[in-house]
């Protein structure tokens, strides 16, 4: 039986970090739908069209390791304002939600757009600040020498070219459960989501 977690929000609210334990917890599958726009943003950048790299998109594109940098981010959220874009990578998101033995996705319009009939909808958020030491932290782990100043900076362009744009913007759906994890330890945050879908009959 088909039974679809969607969870949306903004950048480093925590959506994959609760995704993945939330998939870990009812044994279902999970697709992190950021790689998709990433795996494209990186073709762009290495001189690909969006749209024919959109539309040409394979699995094994998702594996590459240098999808997760602050340059690969922005060009995501610069091509995932073109609609033909995010049209071509509507099937295999629709797909994968609905496969037999449930789906987590996560992204920006997955309650909204990709799955509007999924069985429960998180919207996980927290403040830019936090959300921007958040990623910060991961980043200088990873050696980078961004400072704090320009990941907040960064997050915040992200958010407002993401919730401005015409197409699928990110908002919560009217009927998504919001968790707000600014003042919530990972596990209190996983808590609260795993309560949350259990309440919609997980
Ligand atoms: O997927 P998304 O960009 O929304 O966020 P994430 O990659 O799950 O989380 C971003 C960072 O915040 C990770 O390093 C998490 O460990 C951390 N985090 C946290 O400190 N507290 C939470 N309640 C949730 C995530
Ligand atoms: O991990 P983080 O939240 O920083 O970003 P991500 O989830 O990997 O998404 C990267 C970018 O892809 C976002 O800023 C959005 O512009 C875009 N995206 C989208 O438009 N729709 C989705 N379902 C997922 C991501």
């Amino acid at each position: 039986m088909p039974f679809t977690i969607a969870i949306d929000g903004p950048a480093a609210a925590g959506k994959g970090t609760i995704s993945k334990a939330v998939a870990a917890h009812f044994g279902y599958a999970h697709l992190d739908t950021g790689l998709l726009y990433r795996a494209v943003g990186a073709k762009v950048l290495a001189g690909a069209d969006a749209i024919e790299a959109a539309q040409a998109l394979q699995a094994e594109d998702l594996e590459n390791g240098d999808l997760r940098t602050a340059e690969v981010a922005q060009a995501a959220s610069k091509v995932a304002v073109i609609p033909e874009v995010r049209s071509a990578l509507v099937d295999f998101q629709v797909a994968f939600a609905r496969r037999d033995g449930g789906a987590v996705l996560d992204g920006r319009d997955i309650g909204t757009v990709i799955c509007p009939e999924a069985e429960a909808k998180l919207f996980v958020t927290a403040s830019a600040e936090v959300r921007a030491t958040r990623r910060f932290k991961e980043l200088s782990e990873k050696g980078s020498d961004q400072s704090y100043d320009d990941v907040l900076a960064d997050v915040i362009a992200r958010d407002k070219r993401d919730s401005e744009r015409a197409t699928a913007p990110l908002k919560p759906a009217e009927d998504a459960v919001i968790v707000d994890t600014s003042d919530l330890s990972i596990e209190a945050a996983i808590a609260a989501a795993v309560a949350a879908i259990e309440a919609a009959g997980a």
